[in-house]
């Protein structure tokens, strides 16, 4: 990425011809690639439709992270898409800045601009720096396709030499893809880790963006650690420095529901009630079961397992609640014979702590009938067992 041909093919776009082949291919629909490639091939250079149609393909893979407006102005390289924040969350993320009084951000490692963008929408202003020359121009052709040119600055440079006393709060969001796909250890980051924690302890304020896998022991103990999902898909954690030093919390979007840690014990284990919990991913990541479960007057189901067991149906963002009609030992034939009895034509498989695949274990049960239910595959006191349920009536 970042070659000279890569540059001018992206300048190109840029120009009212390119314009306007970004416009005609607005809709375009893959399946008719070819005979819409060869035809605008009539009216314009082969390198420019080429580039508009790499350019249109991107714009529709990001808009199930910037929505339709967005994404359909915006200029994208194919790892851009990949690593970009969505909005919903790089929104959230820019909110908690100007909770916080930040008015300028310097976005260290700004991509396309998914995180920039936010920010200058929340009014923030920001320097954002990109190393990669294509990544940095995409950076700044959103910024201006969007109106938000004024607030937004972009640099292309190396962040590790970039002068941020003069910013309220530096934001880092790493490379955490290499050539090998994703990188686990936080010091194979690009910039590494340490790198990003240093940064983030110079500034008043900061936020580095992180896997939503990482071990609790790496978080800093000045740090506050915060797991954010979207729509119940966990989608990163961030480290914020100069707030709430040791605390923890699950943000779950779109709502904005925020659970924060209160230091509670392991939940007690106890048998299966009437009604199970299956905890939001990111309450899981945050390790903030216990937290639900004492809201919801529960315990677990298995001192290993992350769902929470509990007699009563209490309302909570934080977890869905399941209605619970049968508790057996893990069995193929009564599973079958149990499905069969209640007309189930329509299984959702759940598992947690099961090795069973869920597409093989439907393929095998074929189910058939007017009835919908819901089976979790799980343990209870280390044993398999299968708890046949269905969803709480909303
Ligand atoms: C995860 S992406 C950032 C995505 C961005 N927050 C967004 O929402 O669009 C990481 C970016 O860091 C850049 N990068 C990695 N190491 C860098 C360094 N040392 N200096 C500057 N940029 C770097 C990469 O080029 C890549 O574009």
């Amino acid at each position: 990425m970042g070659r000279v041909t890569d540059l001018a093919a992206f300048s190109a776009l840029l120009t009212d011809e390119g314009q306007t082949l970004l416009a005609a291919l607005r809709d375009y629909s893959p399946a008719q690639e070819l005979a819409v490639a060869s035809r605008l091939r009539r009216e314009h250079p082969a390198e420019l439709v080429t580039a508009a149609l790499g350019q249109a393909r991107l714009r529709q893979r990001a808009v199930a992270k910037f929505g339709e407006q967005d994404a359909h102005r915006m200029y994208f390289t194919p790892g851009g898409v990949e690593q970009s924040t969505r909005r919903t969350v790089a929104e959230h993320r820019a909110a908690v800045f100007a909770r916080l009084g930040v008015r300028s951000v310097a976005d260290l490692c700004s991509g396309v601009g998914g995180d920039a963008i936010a920010l200058a929408r929340a009014g923030i202003r920001v320097l954002a720096v990109d190393r990669d020359p294509l990544t940095a121009e995409a950076a700044r052709a959103n910024a201006a396709a969007l109106g938000l040119a004024d607030l937004i600055e972009v640099r292309c440079a190396d962040v590790t030499g970039v002068d941020t006393s003069g910013y309220d709060a530096v934001f880092v969001d790493p490379a955490r893809r290499g050539g090998r796909g994703r990188i686990f250890d936080p010091e194979a980051y690009s910039p590494p880790l340490s790198w990003a924690v240093d940064a983030a302890r110079r500034a008043p304020h900061a936020a580095l963006k992180i896997a939503p896998g990482i071990p609790h022991e790496t978080v800093p103990p000045e740090a506050a650690a915060e797991w954010v999902s979207d729509g119940g898909d966990v989608k990163e954690a961030v480290l914020w420095f100069g707030t709430r030093p040791g605390t923890v919390t699950a943000t779950l979007l779109p709502g904005g529901h925020a659970l924060t840690g209160r230091g509670l014990p392991d939940p007690e284990v106890r048998p299966v009630g009437r009604w199970l919990y299956e905890p939001d991913g990111a309450v899981i990541r945050a390790h903030l079961v216990a937290e639900v479960a004492e809201d919801l007057g529960g315990g677990l189901i298995d001192g290993t397992i992350a769902y929470i067991t509990a007699d009563e149906l209490r309302p909570t963002p934080y977890a869905t609640a399941y209605e619970i009609t049968d508790v057996l030992p893990f069995n193929l034939k009564k599973l079958k014979a149990l499905l069969r009895e209640r007309e189930v034509g329509t299984l959702t498989v759940k598992k947690r702590g099961s090795a069973v695949e869920p597409e093989e274990l439907r393929r095998k049960l074929k189910p058939k009938g007017p009835h919908a239910a819901t089976v979790f595959l799980t343990r209870v006191a280390g044993a398999p067992v299968m708890l046949l349920g269905r969803p709480a009536a909303a």
